[in-house]
């Protein structure tokens, strides 16, 4: 679709805002959706019919590919509005080229970038009243596409719907995260579609996730599944180790999703002067880092989580708690990334958009 045909969004306003029903400063994760909502259909081979309309549930037909193969990808990105009411988006050319890279892993159509933005930015503009300025709001963007062809053959699509959401969102962790180090269950595998934004990476963590939510870990930090010695990423996140004062993370793979944070996280260090090491960790570094005290901080970066410290980790029926520090640099790393992305400081990267 030309940037022209892309321009061309058929706007259906809704009757009536929901936004004074909504207790703001109570809102649970992606709970509350705004008034609006963009879509756009691909058929006969084309993106066709850009529209912003009211949200609201849609009809599909049950055996559309969605339902029975999972063929679907989504983002998660966020809006920010500033002191003069600007609003400001953070990288997304980063969330738009994942999308697309996540499409042709799943044999989607990718979405061009124009419509993509067009769509994000009038509805951003609609909906602006939702976007609540100062450090710690946000609205958070959902972009996804789902299969809507007909037929429950176990083939891709010829039909697919590209949808964005939006939901004002505050920290995606409120409370203190502890988490388990995956020592059976897997994320992802060589050759797999762990590197992809898509459904089925997410539901297939849910079962070993709830079983160690049971156990009081909010999340597992998955490890290669071959040999189950490598740290990966959190499935919510991915995830930095900081060893005396460096800073390690887990190079991406076909297993480990290339996270916007985390990418911004490595250049900001850089810049700060903090050592950052991209490498492969082992768990044994882990244990060894905690029981000679090198081991300082483990922390978890994305969208959604933001930085999130976490306060220890269980590893083979052992729970390691890590020590109460000062000078955290996840901490300080936080400030300067929110700082980037409300305004509040300088952006010396260029990665803040204004729409
Ligand atoms: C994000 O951080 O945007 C994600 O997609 C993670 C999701 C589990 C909320």
């Amino acid at each position: 679709m030309s940037t022209t045909q892309a321009n061309k969004i058929e706007i259906i306003k809704a009757p009536n805002t929901k936004i004074n029903e909504v207790d703001f400063e109570n809102i649970n994760f992606g709970s509350v959706f705004t008034d609006h909502l963009f879509e756009c259909d691909f058929k006969n081979g084309e993106w066709q019919n850009p529209t912003i309309k009211p949200y609201a549930p849609f009809l599909m037909d049950p055996s559309s590919r969605i339902f029975h193969y999972g063929q679907t990808i989504f983002e998660g990105m966020k809006a920010y509005k500033d002191d003069n009411n600007d609003i400001w988006l953070f990288r997304p050319d980063e969330n738009i080229k994942r999308f697309n890279t996540s499409a042709v892993r799943m044999a989607m159509p990718e979405v061009p970038e124009d419509l993509f933005s067009e769509g994000l930015n009038q509805l951003l503009k609609l909906d602006e009243a939702w976007i609540k300025k100062g450090l710690g709001n946000s609205l958070y963007i959902r972009p996804f596409m789902i299969a809507t062809g007909f037929g429950v053959v176990a083939n891709p699509s010829d039909e697919y719907k590209f949808m964005i959401i939006l939901s004002p969102a505050k920290a995606y962790y409120s409370g203190e995260v502890k988490v388990l180090i995956a020592e059976h269950y897997s994320r992802a595998a060589n050759g797999g579609i762990g590197a992809a934004k898509t459904g089925g990476n997410y539901a297939g963590q849910f079962y070993p996730t709830t079983l160690a939510n049971k156990e009081g870990f909010q999340q597992v930090i998955w490890t290669d599944d071959a040999t189950h010695t490598k740290l990966e990423e959190a499935g919510t996140m991915n995830v930095f180790f900081r060893i005396n004062d460096t800073l390690i993370t887990a190079p991406t793979s076909e297993r480990i999703l290339d996270g916007v944070t985390r990418k911004s996280l490595i250049d900001m260090a850089k810049r700060e002067g903090i050592n950052i090491e991209v490498r492969s960790i082992l768990v044994d570094e882990l244990i060894e880092g905690i029981k000679n005290g090198s081991l300082k901080e483990i922390f978890g970066a994305g969208t959604a989580a933001v930085v999130s410290p976490i306060k220890g980790f269980s590893y083979k029926n052992e729970y390691f708690e890590l020590p109460q520090i000062e000078n955290s640099i996840a901490l300080q790393l936080k400030e300067k990334l929110t700082n980037i992305q409300h305004k509040l400081a300088e952006d010396p990267f260029g990665w803040t958009v204004k729409i």
